[in-house]
């Protein structure tokens, strides 16, 4: 099992850097095309500068059309993507983006055998009056310059009936559909725990797997429904929520699907041995007492001890429960000898839980913390309780700004945040202006990134408190 467990570490953290290495190139790539058109009015196209800077962007582009058909970058809303990647932008790209939306192209594509050459002309051409792209037909503009190796694409017009693009395809539950069956599926076991009965895990499992193809669809969708906290089944939503996050996080790391489907079994089952807890003392709001503590430090041990039981399920899910309080097997509770090192998976699940405990708005809060300080409380975590990458790559995943935060807005707007983008500060947002959720058919969704005359058209003044201002997010994330 050690080996077993030191490979899925590997694998994930592997993936994870091919992943950032490869956001690198083409923020790069990007980089170095903004170069050559700032400089292409400054110097003639024969001049050694611009030619070392346009071979240095072909070496790039080279590199990336490694196994590849072509390169192609697309940009949405302020977005820069290259395949299913959103990439980081800086101010340099998001002003060459601007230069791109001028002339009404949306993408752009490199072709194998492209030269240096054609890379100055091309440069050449959108130093020109953005009329001489935007009209016309573009690809008999480039080919009128000898320019047969990239191509230009129109901006894709978005224009998507909000209610088609919604829809989820035959068969297919949505997320709060989703979201409830785990609810009744996590009850039934944790009621036969309680009753000391056999555990079944088919119908768990059933609805595991749905959520993994759930997030591999549209992983805010069902990250965004833990946002919205039960009041009245907190113990078994945060299970749930849990999960999800452990899920989407090991998904975003590109763990392989049957790795994440077992992660997502282990964190659903993670504080099942709190079910020999005495209730009052888990919902107990005043400190507890030392006999008390004693009590709750069992969870992990108890827990670990039901899943054994448990027919056919994974080890890992034993472990799992075991270590998702012993914080890098240092400190933290059973407390150990402090040599084996926690499991990835106990790591992911004791980073979800220490989230969801900090979102969820419990016995133990009057008014849940503002998403920015969660974010700053898991920062200072890091390296100690929880895995310095996997909390830079949790934080990436979720946002500074959560699925289902409210923002102020310098225009005067109010936007909640429905989608994560390459700036964690400027997520997308959907403009309220109703308050009623009808803005989820009707409104208008727009992406912080957007910019005009090089400025941004929108920048985070605040957050908003849900439910100090009474707005019901429930009705615009469902
Ligand atoms: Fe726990
Ligand atoms: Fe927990």
């Amino acid at each position: 099992m050690a080996d077993q467990q030191s490979d899925s570490g590997n694998e994930a953290r592997q993936s994870f850097l091919a992943r950032q290495l490869l956001l690198d190139t083409t923020k790069n790539a990007f980089q170095q095309l903004s170069g050559l058109l700032k400089n292409v009015s400054l110097y003639p196209a024969s001049h050694p500068y611009l030619i070392s800077l346009a071979e240095k962007m072909t070496v790039t582009i080279e590199g990336l059309l490694q196994g590849r058909e072509d390169v192609t970058f697309y940009f949405v809303h302020g977005e820069l993507f290259f395949e299913i990647h959103s990439v980081p932008i800086d101010e340099n790209t998001a002003l060459l983006m601007e230069l791109f939306a001028d002339r009404d192209i949306g993408g752009i594509a490199f072709k194998p055998g492209f030269t240096t050459e054609e890379l100055i002309k091309l440069a050449i051409l959108m130093s020109k009056e953005p009329a001489v792209l935007k009209e016309g037909n573009i690809t008999e503009v480039l080919a009128g310059e000898e320019i047969f190796h990239i191509e230009l694409h129109r901006s894709v017009v978005l224009i998507e009936k909000k209610s088609e693009s919604k829809k989820t395809k035959e068969g297919e539950k949505k997320p709060e559909e989703l979201f409830k069956d785990a609810i009744e599926a996590i009850k039934v076991i944790v009621q036969n725990a309680q009753l000391n009965k056999a555990i079944n895990m088919r119908k768990m499992n059933m609805v595991i797997q749905s959520m993994v193809d759930s997030i591999n669809d549209n992983r805010d969708a069902l990250v965004g429904v833990t946002g919205v906290k039960m009041h009245d089944q907190h113990t078994l939503a945060h299970l749930v929520n849990t999960s999800i996050l452990a899920m989407a996080l090991a998904s975003f790391l590109s763990f392989e699907k049957k790795q994440v489907i077992a992660l997502g079994l282990a964190a659903i089952l993670h504080d099942v041995g709190k079910v020999r807890v005495s209730s009052e003392i888990i919902n107990k709001p005043d400190l507890l007492t030392p006999e008390e503590w004693e009590s709750v430090e069992r969870h992990p041990i108890e827990g670990a001890l039901i899943i054994s039981d448990i027919q056919g399920i994974t080890k890992m899910a034993m472990v799992t429960a075991f270590e998702h309080h012993q914080h890098g097997g240092a400190h933290g509770y059973p407390q150990t000898d402090g040599t084996a090192r926690q499991h990835l998976f106990s790591q992911i699940v004791s980073l979800a839980d220490a989230y969801e405990v900090l979102t969820a708005v419990r016995v133990y809060y009057k008014a849940p913390m503002p998403s920015d300080e969660v974010i700053r409380a898991l920062v200072k975590k890091r390296g100690s309780d929880f895995d310095a990458t996997l909390v830079k790559a949790f934080i990436n995943m979720i946002g500074i700004f959560p699925i289902g935060t409210l923002l102020k807005l310098s225009s005067g707007e109010i936007g909640l945040v429905v989608h994560q983008t390459s700036d964690l500060m400027r997520p997308r947002v959907l403009l309220l202006t109703k308050f009623d959720g009808s803005e989820k058919e009707s409104g208008e969704e727009v992406s912080l990134l957007e910019m005009t005359a090089g400025k941004h058209k929108r920048d985070i003044t605040g957050t908003i408190d849900s439910h100090t201002a009474n707005i019901n997010i429930k009705q615009y994330l469902e």
